[in-house]
């Protein structure tokens, strides 16, 4: 399968890049930096551009199946409008280059999925994240109606641990006190999610 990613150099979008080139799969990294590909450069096709711009995005996209988005704010707590400009742009660009999937890596608490939380995740939500909690509800809402074949995740607190291959999948979970999973594991699904048909139209709530 080629698959485009995004938030390549990210610590869960690495992790895309590695399990989906053990794989068997061909990997175009959508990057701002090739250098901060570090060692995975060797491992697939890096290619330069800015997430925000459709242009940049259409041109990596030909000949690709699916778009996986691991695109982030790092440490930042100001969204910046990443998320609504670059859900823009790759909805354009996923019908532009004909790629039909998109899986897209959002948080647990955007959007409808804020209703779900318990007490402790609504205080974290609805204060340190709440700049890039509404970027991304808008941008979460514009994926769904893109007209394309698209999942988007919404994982719990990430961690640096391993993959344990033992997390909860579903359309909605049960929340108590504020639940992690690892980046690791977040990663698996979103490869899994791009190869197979199953999360397709579906907004997949993941977590320990
Ligand atoms: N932290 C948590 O507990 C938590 C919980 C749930 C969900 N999430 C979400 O999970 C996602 C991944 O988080 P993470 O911590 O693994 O990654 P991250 O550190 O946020 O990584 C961000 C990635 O996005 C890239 N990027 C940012 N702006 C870009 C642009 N304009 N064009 C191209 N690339 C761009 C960065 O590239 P550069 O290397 O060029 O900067 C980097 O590869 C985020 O959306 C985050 O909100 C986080």
């Amino acid at each position: 399968m080629k698959l485009l990613i995004l938030g390549a150099t990210g610590p869960t979008g690495r992790h895309v890049v590695d399990l989906a080139v053990r794989s068997g799969d061909s990997v175009t990294a959508f990057v701002r930096n090739p250098a901060t590909l570090g060692d995975l450069a060797e491992r697939v096709t890096p290619v330069t551009g800015d997430a925000t711009s459709q242009h940049d995005l259409t041109a990596a996209a030909v000949g690709h199946d699916a778009i996986v988005s691991a695109l982030g704010r790092g440490s930042s707590v100001r969204a910046d409008g990443l998320f609504t400009r670059a859900s823009t742009a790759v909805t354009g660009a996923a019908r532009k280059a004909d790629v039909p999937r998109l899986v897209w890596l959002s948080s647990f608490g955007v959007g409808h999925t804020f209703g779900w939380s318990s007490s402790a995740q609504k205080l974290i939500y609805g204060t340190l994240l709440r700049s890039i909690y509404a970027d991304k509800a808008i941008a979460d809402e514009s994926i769904r109606s893109s007209g394309l074949d698209w999942t988007v995740v919404y994982p719990t607190r990430l961690t640096n641990g391993p993959a344990k291959g033992t997390y909860r999948a579903d359309d909605r979970l049960p929340m108590k006190g504020n639940p992690t999973i690892s980046r690791a594991d977040v990663a698996a699904f979103l490869h899994a999610a791009a190869r197979g048909g199953e999360w397709i139209h579906r907004t997949a709530v993941i977590s320990d």
